[in-house]
């Protein structure tokens, strides 16, 4: 697969290159993307430049991975990626370092992705999915705001660093609304619930504080 560059005149998908261990490097150190990724914990220079040297190369190159930096005003910010599951489907993955968070950087290159995977002239899918490690309610309101359907929370179906751990998953098929399919609701919940649960179940005093949920 040959890569692919993707603009929107804001944030630019490039595929990152041998420029960006340094950056890959101080980004990674974040502990939210530690918390939330399957990063090597510590991160160090060697893991960048496995990272980039030979792993998004090697995706790329054998059809299985699209993997892009994202780029805006010139720096690499974050990562995203299309890993590939045909037929005509992929799992959509992400993080941005911390300074390029609540600037509707992701939400701009989530939609970059996502163009091109449905594209009949991008990588033509029929679906993408998203998958997180469940409690992460960034990554859900981010794949939430695109159009994602939350369909479940997978017990023990995530491994990260030799730990099993419980996921969320959600889909987006090819002829979903690119928005939101439910209300964000109004209410704060103090521990996750089941996403799926109906929003009319009782829940703790409601607040004015905007919570997560699906
Ligand atoms: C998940 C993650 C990428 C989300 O980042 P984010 O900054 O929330 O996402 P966006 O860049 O789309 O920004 C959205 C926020 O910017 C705000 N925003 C500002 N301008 C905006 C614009 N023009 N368009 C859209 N959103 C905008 C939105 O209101 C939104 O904030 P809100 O959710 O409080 O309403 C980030 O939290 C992260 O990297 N976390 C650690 C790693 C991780 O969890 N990765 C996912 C693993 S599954």
């Amino acid at each position: 697969m040959e890569p692919v560059t993707l603009s929107d005149g804001v944030v630019e998908l490039a595929p990152p290159t041998p420029a960006d261990v340094d950056a890959v490097t101080t980004l990674c150190q974040d502990p939210d993307i530690r918390r939330w990724t399957t990063v090597p914990s510590p991160y160090t220079r060697p893991d960048a430049e496995y990272f980039v040297g030979t792993m998004v190369g090697d995706g790329w190159e054998q059809g299985r991975e699209c993997t892009w930096g994202i780029r805006t005003d010139g720096a690499l910010v974050g990562m995203i990626g299309l890993s590939l599951r045909p037929p005509g489907s992929a799992e959509v993955g992400y993080w941005l370092g911390p300074q390029a968070r609540g600037r509707g950087l992701l939400h701009r290159s989530l939609r970059l992705a996502l163009g091109h995977a449905f594209a009949p002239d991008g990588l033509d899918l029929d679906r993408v999915e998203w998958r997180c490690f469940a409690g992460n309610w960034a990554s859900w309101r981010a794949a939430w705001r695109v159009g994602f359907t939350f369909e479940a929370t997978l017990r023990g179906g995530g491994v990260q660093r030799g730990r099993r751990v419980d996921e969320w998953a959600g889909t987006l098929l090819r002829e979903d609304p690119r928005e939101p399919r439910r209300p964000w609701p109004a209410t704060s919940i103090p521990a996750p619930l089941p996403p799926t649960l109906p929003p009319t179940l009782p829940r703790t005093t409601p607040t004015p504080v905007a919570g997560p949920s699906a």
